[in-house]
């Protein structure tokens, strides 16, 4: 499994991230984006425009946000991989875990 956003895109979504993925594998949650992790092709194009930094290659997730990649692979594990985010559409929920998470003001 390839990149991961993680906490800073939560409550933020700039969405800067979407129009860099070649393969449109960046969807949108209701209070954050998601990576495909079955779709993505680990170009590492996305992670250097998201302006709050949320984005990280699998191995370099700090250790405080490792589960943003669990929480991934699950949240597709649910809704499916679709293949293409701009056809399908905002999704409309979190995983659980974000979902739970306090407002995030940054
Ligand atoms: Fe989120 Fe950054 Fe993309 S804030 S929507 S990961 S550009
Ligand atoms: Fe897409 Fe490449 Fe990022 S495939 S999700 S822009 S690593």
């Amino acid at each position: 499994m390839p990149y991961v956003i993680a906490q800073p895109c939560v409550d933020v979504k700039d969405k800067a991230c979407v129009d860099e993925c070649p393969v449109d594998c960046i969807y949108e949650g209701s209070r954050s984006l998601y990576i495909n992790p079955n779709e993505c092709v680990d170009c590492g194009a996305c992670e250097p425009v998201c302006p709050t930094e949320a984005i990280f290659y699998e191995d370099d997730l700090p250790d405080e946000w490792a589960w943003y990649k669990d929480a991934a692979v699950n949240f597709f594990a649910e809704v499916g991989d679709l293949g293409g985010a701009s056809a399908n559409g905002p999704i409309g929920k979190d995983p659980e875990q974000v979902a739970a998470l306090p407002p995030q003001n940054q």
